[in-house]
């Protein structure tokens, strides 16, 4: 494995003069010195990492730069010029670089892909116009983020000498519990073609029975339910965006207190709250990038069309009148800032805080067309915390942090030990908020399930036996929590 060699010069001077010479080509003739010494610097860069690598793919994946599969750490003196490379690809909405070795590469060549790369900014669509640009050239760049990391296991066996227990059979409960996200999923989906479609008719009562069926999985078993959410259907994001939110708002509910039926209807308040997004046109919900003013203004009418749909589903009207206030408050803030925006002076329901968090949560922990890196668990619960007792309730949000912890269920975490594990459950104990993992194990091309292990445990001399290196979002290694933890 080379990831050791690459964390050296080459991957950073490739990177420091990558961010550099589209800038000096804008201030500097060709022949200026400095621009002159930064392409003589890429260039050999370059060459050296092709001699070691051949194809060179430097990309940022999640908040990180990788050369192919090695991640960069750089010296904290380039931290500054990683970080920005990195808002560099993101606000051109592509993932980095493909350079294919050339022999006669000259500062010609350089010099003309360096032009490229400075005239995409204006464009429209940056990402289109620069694969347009470089489609004959021996640099393209890089537009999905197709990306799995593998080199963080070692090519040892599994050490742990017990049974894996990858394909074993899911345990009643937990295929219970994934048959009710599915139809949840099924029945959302259906929900927003009928109501797109021409008849207008919607099965109102089999969305609620899958919600209650949901609330009395949550009851029997929380890891189950919380693991799911970490689920993500990526070309669908609305549809599991509020089967996510439904879920969270129900365990944290349950977390609350609240009683089964409560938590079944504050479920159906979460999966029905941007529902009104079906009236907006799918090219704005999807636009990479920011919205205009006029397109904001029509984005932030969805929870107003989120109460209109409801009301106007074919269901009791008592019932529908309690499901109407987390969309209609979503997006209003503990201070009634936010949209919609109105006169009103009352405080925001228990559900419609509840709904703000959890959806607040799960739309920064997700990929978005405007956001492709997801941020991750940890990083979100600080922008939340940010915004604790001025826009979102602190003493919900604490409740939810302790729920969710800072590393979620289904979250991969690299050890010191040099293990990678998933996490199963949330700390029952705050120590140091450590969770349960299990160590996972490569076997040809699979990733299975190992030894159980408790982060909080600790030597004779109260030191703890394993730290936290890095954490991970399951689907960077390919894999859906509820597979490995089932
Ligand atoms: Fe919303
Ligand atoms: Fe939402």
């Amino acid at each position: 494995m080379s990831s050791a060699a690459l964390t050296l010069g080459p991957a950073d001077i490739l990177a420091q003069s990558l961010l550099r010479l589209p800038q000096l080509v804008r201030i500097h003739q060709p022949n200026n010195k400095i621009f002159v010494e930064n392409l003589a610097l890429f260039q050999s860069a370059l060459k050296t990492l092709w001699a070691q690598e051949g194809q060179v793919d430097l990309r940022v994946h999640r908040g990180r730069l990788y050369i192919n599969k090695a991640r960069l750490n750089f010296a904290p003196s380039l931290q500054v010029t990683a970080a920005k490379l990195m808002e560099f690809f993101e606000t051109r909405n592509f993932f980095g670089f493909s350079f294919t070795p050339k022999d006669d590469l000259s500062s010609d060549d350089t010099l003309s892909f360096i032009r490229v790369v400075n005239s995409c900014q204006p464009q429209a669509e940056p990402a289109k116009y620069l694969s347009e640009a470089l489609k004959e050239s021996w640099a393209k760049p890089i537009l999905d983020d197709n990306f799995k990391i593998t080199y963080l296991f070692t090519d040892e066996p599994a050490t742990s000498g017990r049974p894996l227990v990858w394909n074993s059979t899911p345990t009643s409960e937990g295929s219970k519990a994934k048959r009710h996200y599915s139809r949840a999923m099924a029945e959302l989906t259906k929900l927003n073609s009928s109501l797109t479609g021409a008849t207008g008719l919607v099965n109102f009562a089999k969305s609620r029975r899958v919600v209650q069926d949901m609330a009395e999985s949550l009851f029997r078993n929380e890891n189950i339910l919380l693991s799911l959410s970490t689920i993500r259907e990526y070309d669908d994001y609305t549809c599991s965006h509020c089967v996510n939110v439904a879920i969270l708002s129900m365990c944290l509910g349950r977390r609350l207190g609240l009683g089964k039926m409560d938590v079944a209807t504050l479920g159906l308040g979460g999966l029905f709250h941007d529902l009104g997004k079906v009236d907006i046109p799918i090219d704005l919900i999807r636009k990479p990038g920011k919205f205009t003013d006029l397109e904001y203004e029509e984005v932030k009418k969805h929870p107003l069309n989120s109460v209109c749909r409801i009301l106007s589903l074919n269901a009791d009207h008592g019932f529908k009148a309690k499901l109407l206030l987390p969309p209609y408050e979503h997006h209003l803030n503990l201070n009634l800032s936010g949209y919609p925006e109105s006169s009103r002076r009352v405080p925001l329901s228990l559900f419609g805080r509840i709904v703000a968090i959890t959806d607040l949560y799960d739309a920064l922990t997700s990929s978005r067309s405007y956001r492709p890196v997801p941020i991750s668990p940890e990083k979100a619960l600080e922008i939340m915390i940010k915004k604790s007792g001025v826009e979102i309730d602190s003493l919900l949000l604490k409740v939810f942090i302790n729920m969710v912890g800072v590393y979620p269920v289904g979250t991969i975490l690299l050890l010191d030990t040099r293990q990678v594990v998933m996490v199963k459950s949330t700390p029952t104990t705050a120590e140091g908020g450590r969770p349960q993992a299990y160590v996972l194990e490569k076997e040809d091309s699979d990733i299975r399930k190992g030894e159980l292990v408790d982060l909080a445990e600790k030597d004779h001399n109260g030191q703890f036996l394993r730290n936290i290196l890095y954490c991970f979002h399951p689907t960077e290694f390919g894999l859906m929590p509820t597979d490995v933890l089932l």
